[in-house]
């Protein structure tokens, strides 16, 4: 040993700080075969992790790794996600077939029966409550379905996508209400990207999809929302996101120089710009968090003049997220899962503002799959009529929500975000019913494509999944206390009506498909969610406390909260946000997520709670 030459021992040392590569599927150290494996297959980075050794005192990483001590990949971008329940696949992970051994029929078909296509205003949450649902998913989520069919593959209802197996479009049927008079015959599907179909695994195993994000809820759709995208968004100077303004507001960019493109010459150069740009209001919330992030840098440096920019950033975010997770868990969720139940299930504390500490590292990180595919039953809440209104609360127009889906640049214009802001949490948002907007059911992604059925593809994707029937769930949660075999046996959740509907076109309760009985479930009493919806986002959202080390209301993470922050901390609010980096935000009602009316009437900013950020000054 003591003879190692000096060179030797340089590159030891160097090593040491060097990044280490885990594979994705496994979560453990890549072997010198995997790892020529993926190099001659041109994968290794889409089948790998190299992370930087873990640090049990640095702060939550960016891209979910080192969260778990002892695996430190797992929550980390694409890692598998677990399933509730297992998959119920036939022979080569096909769709099962009914159980007198038929296919099932076209999605669009079984939709066309379940959903009731029209307009109808809810009658307690804001649009807004529904653009936080979207901005939420993707948290944990990626889009890459949408940008495969539409960038990738836009050949699947031509006769080249006959031959491509990644190719599954949605048929029309025949008497369709909408498209017998179109003429359209085919929507525009492909299967997700799976660890199989990207070569990491064999595929002899069970279809796994792989997403982009992090496990966690830490805003890494901002922060990270492709691998080693944060150096494209810091700054490096106050802590400090990359923004760009235009007309005096501020944007999310990446630009680096004047060569880049900016939003403002987006529409017109059509340069793809490298920022978070998905549907309407994933992209307004993704606005809202920069900026946010960058006022909260702005006050810390203001307070504590002597930190430096990698302080200033890991503060700055901390505080951001943990503002977010209050904001998720003891604002919105109750609204839609229900105050009661939520303490009931103890995802939220009762009346202590005090810290908790639910964490465990024997529970590997992981989402599950049931839970993003249980969140696109809020497709059918959505409103697709978008009011710009003027500062008075007077309609200038509607414009259709749809007209903004991939098209961040488009808030850019004029006075955009000021109208559709306000527009945002003075209409309400779609009902809780039975009934799916017209724009969500026949165009579904505006100008990006001809026709588009998002319920038909959420139907859909339970196939892909390989889903177990929607039984099986209703047994999961009963806690199995209950057996449910025979349409009769679904009477307490699911109307006769409904029953009947389902009778049309699904011959036994065990053929029923998840989403399908979700679609006709009445709400759950206590709350604005079926029943079903309701059990599998509160089986999540209680794990994603446990996994996660650096939750926020635990005082033994690194670089804790002290009592009096967390305390500034729990009067986090949309309202607030809105407050602190919405455009021209004057008046606004405290629960922003509920519709304007009685004990909940529009105040101005002054009377909504703000946060004291002198509790983050260093004492000198
Ligand atoms: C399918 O996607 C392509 C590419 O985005 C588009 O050109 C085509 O119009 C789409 N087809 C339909 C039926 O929307
Ligand atoms: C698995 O299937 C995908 C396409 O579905 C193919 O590209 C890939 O080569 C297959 N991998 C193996 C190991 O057979
Ligand atoms: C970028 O543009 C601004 C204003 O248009 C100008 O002041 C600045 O010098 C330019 N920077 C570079 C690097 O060209
Ligand atoms: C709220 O806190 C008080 C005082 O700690 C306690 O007596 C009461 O039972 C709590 N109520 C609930 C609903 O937890
Ligand atoms: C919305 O998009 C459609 C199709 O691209 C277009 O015809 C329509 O004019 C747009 N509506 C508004 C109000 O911008």
């Amino acid at each position: 040993m003591s003879f190692l030459p000096i060179s030797i021992l340089i590159i030891l040392v160097v090593n040491l700080a060097k990044a280490v590569y885990y594979d994705s599927w496994e979560g453990t150290l890549l072997t010198d075969e995997q790892r020529r494996t993926y190099e001659n297959a041109n994968i290794l980075s889409t089948c790998t992790n190299d992370i930087q050794p873990c640090d049990e005192t640095e702060w939550r990483r960016t891209d979910g790794s080192c969260n778990n001590l002892n695996y430190p990949t797992r929550g980390a971008y694409h890692t598998p996600p677990l399933r509730i329940l297992p998959a119920d696949f036939r022979e080569g992970f096909q769709f099962r077939l009914t159980s007198s051994g038929k296919e099932y029929s076209l999605a669009r078909h079984i939709k066309n029966n379940l959903l009731t296509v029209g307009l109808a205003t809810d009658a307690k949450l804001t649009q807004l409550a529904s653009y936080y649902g979207e901005f939420m998913a993707v948290d944990v989520t990626s889009t890459h379905d949408v940008l495969n069919f539409v960038v990738n593959r836009p050949y699947c209802c031509k006769e080249e996508g006959k031959s491509d197996p990644m190719c599954d479009p949605n048929f029309i049927p025949e008497f369709d209400p909408v498209h017998r008079f179109s003429g359209h015959k085919c929507l525009n599907q492909t299967k997700p990207m799976t660890f199989q179909n990207l070569g990491c695994i064999d595929n002899s195993t069970i279809p796994t999809r792989t997403d982009f994000t992090t496990t966690f809820f830490d805003l890494s759709n901002i922060y990270e929302f492709t691998a080693g995208s944060l150096n494209l968004v810091r700054s490096y100077e106050g802590g400090q996101l990359k923004y760009e303004v235009v007309n005096g507001r501020q944007f999310p960019s990446d630009a680096s120089d004047n060569t880049t493109c900016f939003i403002k010459q987006a529409i017109s150069t059509g340069c793809t710009r490298n920022v978070p740009n998905g549907v309407l209001g994933s992209n307004l919330f993704t606005t809202w968090f920069w900026r946010f992030h960058n006022y909260v840098a702005q006050q810390l440096a203001n307070l504590n003049p002597s930190w430096d920019d990698e302080r200033l950033f890991y503060t700055a975010r901390d505080i951001v997220v943990a503002f977010h997770l209050q904001m998720f868990y003891y604002e919105y969720l109750p609204e839609v899962l229900g105050k009661d139940h939520m303490i009931e299930d103890e995802i939220i504390l009762g009346n202590s503002t005090g810290f908790r500490d639910i964490y465990d590292d024997t529970v590997v990180p992981q989402i599950a799959l049931e839970y993003a595919y249980a969140n696109r039953w809020f497709h059918t809440m959505q409103h697709g009529a978008q009011k710009l209104l003027d500062k008075n609360f007077n309609l200038i127009k509607e414009v259709p929500m749809v007209n903004f889906s991939l098209s961040v640049q488009s808030l850019a214009v004029d006075d955009i975000m000021s109208t559709l802001t306000r527009g945002s949490y003075y209409q309400a948002t779609g009902k809780a019913d039975f009934t799916v907007d017209p724009d969500i059911s026949n165009v579904g992604l505006g100008p990006v494509q001809e026709i588009f059925d998002i319920p038909t593809a959420d139907l859909a994707k339970g196939r892909y999944f390989g889903l177990p029937s929607y039984t099986k769930y209703k047994d999961f949660c009963s806690g199995y206390s209950k057996k449910h075999v025979d349409f009769d046996d679904l009477t307490d959740y699911i109307s006769d009506e409904k029953i009947r509907q389902l009778k049309q076109v699904y011959e036994t309760a065990e053929d029923i498909e998840l989403m399908a009985g979700i679609w006709v479930e009445n709400l759950k009493e206590g709350a604005h969610v079926p029943p079903t919806v309701h059990c599998l986002l509160s089986n999540q959202l209680k794990r994603s406390i446990i996994i996660d080390r650096h939750w926020y209301e635990r005082p033994n993470r690194p670089h804790a909260f002290n009592y009096e922050q967390l305390q500034e901390i729990r009067k986090a609010s949309l309202a607030r946000l809105l407050c602190y980096v919405g455009d021209d935000v004057e008046k606004i009602q405290p629960k922003a997520f509920v519709i304007v009316g009685k004990g909940n009437n529009l105040v101005s900013c002054d009377e909504i709670p703000a946060i004291d950020f002198t509790h983050w000054k260093e004492e000198s």
